[in-house]
């Protein structure tokens, strides 16, 4: 088992590229499958959530090569004919579930396994299935699979909304399968994220006619085929985020090339109000800070609110700021893994249910730690580069499943990172 060995370290500084959006990248593989000819897609990150999209789409039977940069991944199903996502590559990634929309809708039929428990708290798919349902599929629950069928889909008016609010994968399942059917879909309560607005502008450019993405209401007009595209991926806000809080956390003076600001107003917002400097460049943020900040509050919700994917990031920040800070999880009221292995290397965080509260303390001190899942491991990492002596992070799998090159981008900026591989 690989393991990274952080070492606390000196503020961070200097500048640093942000690699392509996984969460953009994922789905957009998938719609690669609702037309026979060849896409390319620019700025996917090399993850293996990447990877295990990839082998999903050569398990159906499409071809997927990855020359290496500058170019794209290459995706051609030609007449791919596949149509069942196995339970082995499922398992591994939830987001396999957005190739049951282009399946459907190019196949007539899908089978998809039906994703299982996972680390950050329940996870249903039930919006899912209710806006496929909508358009005509009739849907089954076989041996842990979900078999999806539809001589034809046809348009409909669907509200995706759930306790939490919107789904992001459901619309994009939703909006893929609605671009081949017959007549208009409006899809109501529609996840506004960045990445559902790159996937609806990959499909317009293969030929669908899709607007009001970006704002709860996307209207889809079916058309007959769709053809190939070149598209570059938007870069990774998560990613992206993750830099601004080390910088900001280690008292840094961090640049982060390709940045989208108005993708990260929430945290932006919170740093600053955590005593930080966010400055917006031309193509880029700059987030500095004098190792002197303060806790802050923060509720997880929907974009443009303060993103789930940061909460433990931004926790291992308030770790270490001055007085109290609040944090309410209204995506995922589990995810707190990092809670336990926060308070390992001295934090000090009480839970009470979607809760926590964080009063923040001068040191955290150096442990061995386990990640348990992906942005968990980056908040590990984090909280080790203002620790004590020196941090064992495991659990490595996690952090590679979503991070490009993490801990050498961060070894850039001057961390003392370095990964320990394991003798076979
Ligand atoms: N939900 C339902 N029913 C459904 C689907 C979702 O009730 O059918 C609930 C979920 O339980 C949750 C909320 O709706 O409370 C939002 O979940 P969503 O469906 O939006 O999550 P997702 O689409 O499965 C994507 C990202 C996640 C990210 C969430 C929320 C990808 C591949 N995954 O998941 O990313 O946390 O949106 O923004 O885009 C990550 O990258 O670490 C990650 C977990």
């Amino acid at each position: 088992m690989d393991t990274l060995v952080v070492e606390r370290s000196d503020p961070l500084t200097g500048s640093i590229g942000v690699s392509g959006a996984k969460n953009a990248a994922l789905p957009i593989m998938a719609a690669c499958l609702l037309t026979e000819e060849e896409s390319v897609i620019e700025g996917a990150p090399r993850v293996t959530d990447v990877l295990t999209m990839a082998e999903i789409l050569r398990t159906l039977g499409a071809e997927v090569s990855w020359p290496r940069p500058p170019s794209g991944l290459v995706i051609r199903p030609d007449d791919y004919s596949g149509w069942t996502a196995p339970y082995e590559l499922v398992r591994l990634m939830r987001a396999s579930v957005c190739v049951l929309g282009p399946l459907l809708a190019k196949h007539g039929r899908a089978r998809v396994s039906l994703p299982g428990g996972c680390v950050i708290g329940p996870r249903p798919i039930d919006l899912h299935l209710k806006g496929l349902q909508a358009l005509g599929a009739a849907i089954a629950i076989e041996h842990g699979d979900i078999l999806a069928q539809a001589e034809r889909l046809t348009g409909a008016t669907i509200h995706l909304a759930g306790p939490s609010g919107s789904s992001v994968l459901a619309t994009d399942n939703v909006m893929m399968a609605a671009t081949l059917a017959d007549g208009i879909t409006v899809i109501e309560s529609a996840a506004c994220e960045p990445e559902v607005v790159d996937l609806a502008n990959c499909l317009i450019a293969m030929g669908a006619r899709i607007s009001g993405h970006g704002t709860p209401r996307i209207q889809i007009e079916g058309v007959a085929r769709l053809r190939g595209a070149r598209w570059r991926v938007i870069p990774d806000r998560i990613e992206t985020g993750t830099l601004m809080i080390a910088a900001a956390m280690t008292g840094g003076d961090v640049r982060i090339d390709g940045a989208v600001p108005e993708h990260l107003g929430a945290l932006i917002d919170a740093l600053r109000q955590a005593r930080a400097t966010v400055e917006l460049l031309p193509g880029a943020l700059r987030v500095a800070a004098n190792g002197c900040l303060k806790g802050v509050e923060i509720t997880t919700l929907p974009f443009p609110g303060f993103p789930t994917d940061l909460q433990a990031q931004m926790m291992a920040l308030m770790a270490v700021s001055e007085g109290v800070s609040l944090v309410a999880e209204k995506i995922y009221p589990e995810r707190f893994q990092h809670v336990p292995e926060l308070r390992r290397m001295g934090a000090s965080i009480t839970r009470d249910g979607a809760h926590a509260i964080v009063k923040g303390v001068a040191r955290l001190s150096g442990a061995p730690v386990k990640a348990s899942d992906l942005r968990a491991s980056a908040a590990l990492l984090l909280a080790g580069l203002v620790a004590d002596n020196h941090t064992v992070l495991e659990g490595l799998e996690h952090l590679d499943r979503g991070y490009e090159r993490l801990e050498e981008k961060l070894s850039m900026l001057g961390a003392r990172i370095h990964r320990e591989r394991e003798r076979s």
